[in-house]
């Protein structure tokens, strides 16, 4: 039978995209809060004996969460099939060890919720870093779909003259990916953190590539802080407004315009969040990977 995309709330043109790529009908679902703020979900479609495949990418994930997981046991009890996630943004990656005495480590309690909700998951290049591979953590099959490709085709059909720049060590598999395609040279600075919102960035060695346009690329901006801090380190040597990438654009709080403030020539993203500077469309990829991971 046709596979069921269900997209929750936020969701839907992303659902209705993917249904598009992969040939499935879109379901329907229902939430709403009761006024003590408890989550209501009802599944309005016919799930039994379909697949059937949740779209919810995970920004500002903990509103998030438990309709989902409220929406992928209702699934199971009306006799869907297999129940797969598509989270384009997954969250919960960061925090991947404990850094300081008795802290949570959060990556693998959010791996092993969804591992229990759902027979398999697809993404878009999550944030590994300590960890090598998604199994480390995820104990159901795990689809990762990579952007470098998309993204350096934005590179090299809207900059000219590029040097593709990752903020930090972290960056390097992004941006040596995205510059190899986009046939640009990269470079990659230091950065330390040391608080959610205090970033220093240290710029080196990239007097060779003055002249060419800064292109900026991250798999995440979050708090913004990391770019905003490049962006002006960048600047105050003399180089152009860089154009900044991020393949995840969250943009807590006032991220966004802090960028544009700090000088940024241009903020694109993926649409693997919803904002209004996707203009890089990962939506094939993960079909793609969606396709692998389902059968
Ligand atoms: C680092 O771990 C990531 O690759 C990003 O650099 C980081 O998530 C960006 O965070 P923020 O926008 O809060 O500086």
């Amino acid at each position: 039978m046709t596979p069921h995309v269900i997209a929750l709330p936020g969701n839907e043109a992303l659902a209705a995209r993917l249904a598009e790529h992969i040939g499935a009908e879109l379901g329907a679902m229902r939430t709403r809060h009761f006024p003590d703020g408890e989550t209501y979900v009802r599944i309005e479609s016919s799930v039994r004996a379909r697949n059937v495949i949740m779209v919810a990418t995970l920004d500002r994930p903990n509103d998030k969460i438990l309709p989902l997981l409220f929406a992928a046991e209702d699934a199971r009890d009306l006799g869907a099939g297999r129940v797969g996630l598509v989270a384009p943004y997954l969250a919960y990656m960061r925090q991947d060890q404990r850094f300081r005495p008795g802290e949570a480590i959060t990556s693998k309690t959010f791996a092993h919720i969804l591992s229990g909700a759902f027979d398999y998951l697809v993404t878009v290049d999550p944030h590994l870093h300590r960890r090598s591979a998604m199994g480390e953590i995820y104990s159901i099959a795990v689809g990762v779909a990579h952007a470098a490709a998309s993204v350096s085709a934005w590179v090299k059909h809207n900059v000219s003259n590029a040097v593709v720049i990752g903020p930090d060590a972290e960056s390097e598999q992004w941006v040596a990916a995205v510059a190899l395609a986009a046939d640009s040279p990269f470079a990659v600075l230091e950065k330390q953190r040391r608080g959610d919102r205090d970033v220093e960035i240290t710029v080196r060695d990239l007097e060779q590539f003055r002249g060419r346009q800064p292109v900026l690329i991250d798999d995440i901006i979050s708090s913004g802080r990391t770019m905003e801090t490049a962006i002006r380190e960048l600047m105050t040597r003399g180089f152009a407004p860089p154009a900044v990438v991020g393949v995840h654009g969250v943009f807590a709080e006032d991220a966004y315009q802090r960028l544009l403030d700090a000088g940024a020539n241009q903020i694109v993203s993926t649409n693997t969040v919803p904002h209004v500077s996707n203009a890089i469309d990962v939506m094939e990829i993960i079909a793609e990977a969606l396709r692998n991971v389902m059968i």
